[in-house]
C-alpha cells in the first residue's frame, strides 16, 4: 500500500471526511433556483469568516488567482501601488502588480520580522499616495503575521486601496475585514478552510468598488463586475465547481459549528505549542512569538540539514513538512498547525522529528519537545502571540 502522506504543509491541508463525502454528491446544474439557493447561502457563511459586510465572491481559483483578480480590477497600467514584503508571498504579490502594469514600490523588511508601521507611514508622507498598498496577512514563508489594523489605521480616509493577502489565515485567526478598513481581501480553500484547493473567497469594499468603476478590467474570467452581475441572481458568471462548493458547505457547517472564537483560540494555542516543542529539539522558530503566526512555524534547522530531516522523515514516517522559500531555502522547515488536525497528530509529528533528528546526529533528548508542547496544551493559550 502507498504510505499515506501526512500533510503538515501550509496547504493543502488534510480534508475531514465529511467533507470529502459531501463533494460526491452528484453535479447540480449551475443554473437552477438550487445553485443560487446554494451560492447564496455559502456567500453569507463566508462572509461570517471574513467579518465583513462587503460584497463576497467565491471564484474557481487558488488564492493567487483571486490575488490577481483584485489587482486588475483596482489597478490602472501605470498606478503605483506599494508593495509591503516580509517573505515570498508578499514578493508574489508585487511580482503580480508588476505583471499587470503597475508602478510598484517595494518595501522590504527583513525576514522573520513584520511590517514596521513607522517606515511604511514614512514612505506614504515622503510621496504622492499609491493607488494601493499591498500586505501579506500571514507570510507563511516566514511564520509571521502582519498587522493589518494598523495598516488600515494608516490609509483610514485617504483614497489609498488596502489589499490583503489572507491565504493561510483566514478561517484559523480572527481577521476584521470591515473594522480594520480592508478594501479587497484574499484567501483560498485549501488551507484553515480545510478543503482541496480549487476556490478562491475575495472581499471588495464601496471604496474598493468606486476604484473598480475607474479601471478598465485586464481579465475576462476574473471582470468582476460580471461577478457582481451575476452574484445578485446567485450565480457565477463562468461554471463554477459545484463538488467544491458542496465541500465547502460541509466545512463551513464544522468551522461555525464548533464557533469562530473557539476555531481560533484552537489555532493559537497549537502554534503556541508547536513552538515550545520545536524549541525543546533545539530548532529555534523564525518568528519571535509576539509576531508568530497562528497557522505555521518555519524554525531553523541546523548545519544546513532541514531538507535532509524533511526527506527522512517523510521517507520513513510519511510525515510531510514543507522547506524554505526563497531566502530560507535549505535553512528551515516548515510545519502547519492549521485546520483539520488535533493535539494527538501534532505530538506525534513532533516526535517523528525528534526521532529524525536524533537519527542526523543531532543531540536531542527524545520526549522533551513533546514533553514541551503537551505543557502547553495542558496549559490553555498564553496571553501573548
Ligand atoms: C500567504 C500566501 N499567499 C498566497 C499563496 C498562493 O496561494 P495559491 O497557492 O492558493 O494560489 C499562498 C500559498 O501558499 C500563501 O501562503
Amino acid at each position: 500500500m502507498q504510505r499515506k502522506q501526512h500533510l503538515f504543509i501550509p496547504g493543502p491541508t488534510p480534508v475531514p471526511p465529511e467533507v470529502a463525502a459531501a463533494m460526491t454528491q452528484p453535479v447540480i446544474g449551475h443554473r437552477s433556483s438550487e445553485y443560487a439557493s446554494l451560492q447564496r447561502y455559502l456567500v453569507q457563511q463566508v462572509k461570517k469568516v471574513f467579518q465583513t459586510e462587503n460584497d463576497l465572491f467565491i471564484l474557481t481559483s487558488s488564492g493567487t488567482g483571486a490575488m490577481e483578480a483584485a489587482i486588475t480590477n483596482c489597478v490602472n497600467p501605470g498606478d503605483k501601488v506599494l508593495a509591503l514584503i516580509t517573505g515570498q508571498f508578499g514578493k508574489r504579490f508585487a511580482e503580480i502588480a508588476e505583471q499587470c502594469g503597475a508602478k510598484v514600490e517595494r518595501l522590504e523588511f527583513p525576514w522573520g520580522k513584520p511590517v514596521d508601521l513607522e517606515a511604511v507611514k514614512a514612505t506614504l508622507d515622503s510621496g504622492p499616495l499609491p493607488q494601493a498598498v499591498l500586505v501579506t496577512h500571514n507570510e507563511t514563508s516566514t511564520g509571521v503575521v502582519n498587522n493589518v489594523q494598523g495598516l488600515g489605521a494608516l490609509l483610514k480616509d485617504t483614497p489609498a486601496l488596502l489589499l490583503v493577502d489572507a491565504v493561510s489565515s483566514m478561517g484559523a485567526m480572527d481577521i476584521r475585514t470591515d473594522e480594520w478598513g480592508v478594501d479587497f481581501m484574499v484567501t483560498g480553500s485549501q488551507k484553515a478552510f480545510m478543503m482541496p484547493p480549487g476556490l478562491a473567497f475575495l472581499s471588495v469594499s464601496p471604496k474598493g468598488w468606486e476604484a473598480v468603476a475607474n479601471v478598465t478590467p485586464r481579465s475576462f474570467y476574473f471582470d468582476l463586475a460580471a461577478w457582481r452581475k451575476n452574484g445578485v441572481k446567485g450565480f457565477a458568471p463562468w461554471t463554477p465547481n459545484v463538488s467544491l462548493l458542496f465541500g465547502l458547505k460541509k466545512a463551513l457547517e464544522l468551522m461555525l459549528g464548533e464557533g469562530l472564537d473557539s476555531v481560533w483560540s484552537r489555532h493559537k494555542r497549537w502554534a503556541q505549542g508547536v513552538r515550545a516543542g520545536l524549541r525543546g529539539m533545539g530548532l529555534e522558530p523564525v518568528a519571535e512569538d509576539p509576531w508568530a503566526s497562528h497557522t505555521v512555524t518555519a524554525a531553523f534547522v541546523p548545519e544546513g540539514k532541514a531538507d535532509t530531516l524533511r526527506a527522512l522523515v517523510k521517507q520513513q514516517f510519511g510525515l510531510c513538512l514543507a522547506g524554505g522559500k526563497g531566502k530560507l531555502d535549505g535553512k528551515v522547515l516548515r510545519f502547519s498547525h492549521m485546520g483539520y488536525v488535533d493535539e494527538l497528530e501534532i505530538l506525534g509529528a513532533l516526535a517523528v522529528l525528534e526521532l529524525g533528528l536524533r537519527q542526523l546526529g543531532q543531540k536531542v533528548q527524545l520526549g522533551r519537545g513533546v514533553a514541551q508542547a503537551q505543557a502547553v496544551f495542558a496549559q490553555g493559550v498564553r496571553n501573548h502571540g
